[in-house]
């Protein structure tokens, strides 16, 4: 009988290929993707350990979860809970402890092993735990992934962290730096890409320290992987998150400047403007670095846009220190960024260091840095506009007869078309762009294009088309 599962995921990328991933291990024990709780059999948290507000978030929705199991199990019917991801490799038995109802337990290097946990359930055990990492590999055991993930997909190439700075959690949940050997990610790829992909995102807590086996058994970085992938035919676009500044390489950072399918926009966080806290932070890094390899990124691909993350009030941060994190945003100029006040995670070197800074100063500081990267968000989009741009047209949008896609920059691009949509999604379409709003740009048809019927776009109803501009 077919069965309905339902995953809710937080935190990272890497969670939402592991989801994406669960369904395709639970698929052939007769489980289909569900709309919600409410309609599912199973339902899996995968969740985020990152900050505290994203592992407490779990606790509540799991309140939500036992009061339908509760009614459920008054009709007699039943539903499995699971708790997966960060939070279950971080807390393990204690989750069954605060949340008794909870059926399965496994952290993000276990999912391939669900079928034994449902099989273990069904025989009536009253919960399964499985947080241990791998003695096997888990790729090897994985499923090929049973669909397409649509025009633009990630692909995890690389998983856990070796860097330990002292405020994460991702070096306990993910374990050790792991790269997926090059044939295997070059197979993904290509699987991808004959079901409709036309961009692919390289995943890894630390993409760029990626050090797989090549074809012939010597070892690849990410710059000689992304070159072999941007050979792949209608493999147009292709990105890779999130970087670590120590594993910038040269042969990385020379991909920038000769791969035309690699993109002009870098996630690369800096976390502190400041070497003490960086020091303390054990970033490996310090902020001049993170300078030079910007501008050398910038010599290789002078359009590269930037993105980071940022985080303020790590213990000890004096207002000198946050002042040299303004300094640096203001030097480098971001297209787009994070930042997060420092939670304490349990576990982690600086949680248990005195200088803890408060809340109303962290409070003060974020919103600071943030209005900086808003207005320099702001500006970078604002500098789109009467620009022509390539846009890999990615959906349809949230109005009838919209589309959504994406500019090279990552930048969400609206455009109005009516008749044919659908068949355009997917294409790479060069459109203009007239309207920057604070999380999109707005795009219309060169009207060259539209004169010539559509021409780069394929069929596009004329009459429609003049009508959308
Ligand atoms: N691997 C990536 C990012 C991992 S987590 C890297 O090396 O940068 C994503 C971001 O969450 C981090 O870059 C950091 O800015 C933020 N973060 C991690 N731990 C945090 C904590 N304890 N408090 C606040 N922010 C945190
Ligand atoms: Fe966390 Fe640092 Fe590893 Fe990034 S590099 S995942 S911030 S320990
Ligand atoms: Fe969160 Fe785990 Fe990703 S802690 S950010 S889900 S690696």
């Amino acid at each position: 009988m077919l069965k309905k599962l339902f995953i809710k995921t937080y935190g990272c990328q890497m969670n939402v290929y592991d989801s994406a991933r669960m369904a395709d291990v639970l698929a052939p024990l007769g489980y289909a993707p569900g709309d919600s709780p409410e309609d599912a059999d199973m339902v899996v948290l995968n969740t985020c350990h990152i900050r505290e507000k994203a592992a407490e978030k779990v606790y509540s929705e799991l309140g939500r979860l036992r009061r339908l199991k509760d009614g459920r199990r008054a009709v007699g019917a039943d539903l499995t809970i699971a708790v997966a991801g960060c939070v279950a490799q971080a807390e393990g038995e204690e989750i069954f402890a605060r949340a008794p109802f909870v059926d399965m337990v496994f952290g993000p290097q276990a999912y391939h092993r669900l079928p034994e946990m449902v099989a273990r359930l069904a025989r009536g055990a009253e919960r399964v735990l499985d947080t241990a990492f791998p003695v096997d590999d888990k790729f090897d055991s994985l499923p090929e992934a049973s669909a397409g993930q649509g025009v633009t997909a990630f692909l995890t190439i690389q998983e856990g962290c070796d860097k330990f700075c002292t405020f994460c959690v991702v070096p306990y949940t993910r374990g050790a730096e792991f790269s997926r050997p090059a044939r295997d990610v070059i197979a993904d790829a290509r699987r991808l890409v004959e079901r409709g992909t036309r961009e692919i995102t390289l995943l890894g807590q630390n993409v760029n320290a990626y050090l797989g086996p090549g074809p012939a058994g010597q070892a690849w970085g990410l710059g000689r992987l992304i070159r072999a992938l941007a050979e792949i035919d209608g493999l147009d676009r292709v990105r890779y998150t999130t970087s670590h500044p120590h594993d910038m390489d040269d042969d990385l950072i020379a991909a920038h400047g000769e791969v035309p399918a690699l993109m002009p926009f870098l996630h690369l966080p800096v976390q502190s403007g400041s070497d003490r806290v960086l020091e303390a932070m054990n970033r490996r890094h310090r902020a001049d670095d993170y300078r030079r390899i910007v501008d050398r990124l910038r010599t290789a691909r002078p359009d590269l846009a930037l993105s980071s993350d940022f985080i303020v009030g790590f213990p000890g941060e004096s207002d000198a220190d946050f002042d040299a994190t303004m300094q640096l945003v203001d030097e480098i100029g971001f297209a787009q960024a994070f930042s997060f006040k420092y939670s304490p995670r349990p576990g982690t070197p600086a949680a248990a260091l005195v200088e803890q800074v408060s809340e109303p100063v962290k409070q003060a500081r974020l919103a600071a840095l943030q209005a900086l990267l808003r207005d320099q968000q702001d500006r970078f989009n604002a500098a789109q506009v009467g620009r022509r741009m390539p846009v890999l047209l990615e959906k349809p949008g949230r109005r009838p007869g919209q589309l959504a896609g994406r500019s090279p920059y990552l930048q969400a691009v609206h455009v109005e078309t009516t008749g044919h949509a659908a068949a355009q999604i997917g294409r790479i379409v060069d459109l203009d762009i007239t309207e920057a709003l604070p999380n999109s740009l707005t795009g219309i048809w060169p009207a060259a294009a539209l004169r010539a019927g559509g021409a780069p776009v394929g069929p596009l109803d004329s009459a429609a088309a003049g009508a959308s501009i």
